[in-house]
């Protein structure tokens, strides 16, 4: 039986090596409906089987979750679950997907699609929004550009950061105060890309608000030792941050960042600002 969860209808590049493909489901649960913990719903209604850790990015009820994992970990796919099982239990809520490119959101969106088909939700998208679904509970999931520009006056109840390590400060600066009145989610998800953004900072801040998941190729035994190997030998500088997730330093980097901020004084930390002052 194939490793990999194929969606209901593969684009036909993938048909070659899909071996499995979950039918419709008989039973499909309508929108609104109290569901099972995520974890248990894939299982039960697609027949995805998470493994230990995926089960607890599913399951995790923390308003601030951070993923940093290796590539083709399945990161898209398991929040694309989770996103689809907070629209269906959320009527009216929002979803948004931030990523470097809309076409990248899309792809989370692709995976939410597949598995929304597999409950035959009818297809309906969020007016203006390529990448969209809208559920039949009204509640929205849609991908933005990665732009500072069309960013302002949207609020969100979840707000995803997918490959959040190559999303702009700039980008994430506009897009976090979707959450500020909401009291909304901020789940990030990314493999690292170097010493720099806003994903390395919180990835090595050490407020507990935060819940880490960090997972590697170890993890992985469906990603071959071989093709491990045939990375590192065609880019050995960079396989350890793909698959090991090791935030190294950018190529023809004189000095670390771990060693430059040894260096600084500590007072100048920005994030050590004096106390707002009080209200009345
Ligand atoms: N528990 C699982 N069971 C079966 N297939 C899985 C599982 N988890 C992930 N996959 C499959 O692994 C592949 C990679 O998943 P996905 O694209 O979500 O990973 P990713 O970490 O987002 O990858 P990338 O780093 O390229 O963005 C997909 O084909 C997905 O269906
Ligand atoms: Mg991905």
């Amino acid at each position: 039986m194939s490793t990999h969860w194929i969606p209901l209808r593969p684009p036909p590049e993938e048909l070659e090596t899909s071996r499995w493909t979950p039918e419709v489901c008989p039973n499909a649960p309508q929108t609104n409906e109290k569901l099972p913990k995520p974890s248990q719903w894939a299982k039960d209604t697609f027949k995805f089987k998470p493994n230990k850790i995926q089960q607890t990015v599913l399951d995790a009820k923390s308003k601030r979750l951070i993923l940093c994992c290796n590539r083709q970990w399945g990161k898209s796919t398991v929040i694309a679950l989770k996103a689809l099982h907070y629209a269906m239990e959320h009527p009216k809520s929002v979803i948004v997907v931030v990523s470097r490119t809309e076409k990248q959101g899309g792809e989370l969106l692709a995976r939410a699609l597949d598995f929304a088909s597999l409950l035959k939700i009818p297809k309906r998208r969020v007016p203006g929004y390529t990448h969209s679904i809208l559920l039949p509970n009204e509640a929205k999931i849609y991908a933005i550009s990665h732009s500072t520009q069309t960013a302002p006056s949207r609020t969100a109840d979840v707000l995803i950061f997918d490959e959040a390590a190559v999303v702009s400060d700039a980008v994430f600066s506009v897009t976090l105060p979707f959450v500020a009145r909401t009291g909304g989610a901020v789940w990030m998800l990314s493999t690292p890309r170097g010493q720099i953004g806003f994903f390395y900072n919180f990835w090595h801040d050490k407020d507990p608000q935060w819940t880490r998941i960090f997972s590697t190729v170890e993890d992985c035994p469906e990603i071959p030792k071989e093709f491990i190997e045939l990375h590192r030998r065609g880019a050995p500088h960079l396989f350890r941050q793909e698959f090991y997730c090791e935030f190294t330093p950018a190529l023809g980097s004189l000095i670390s960042r771990d060693r430059l901020q040894s260096m600084f004084d500590p007072t100048l930390d920005a994030r050590k600002l004096p106390p707002l002052p009080t209200r009345r």
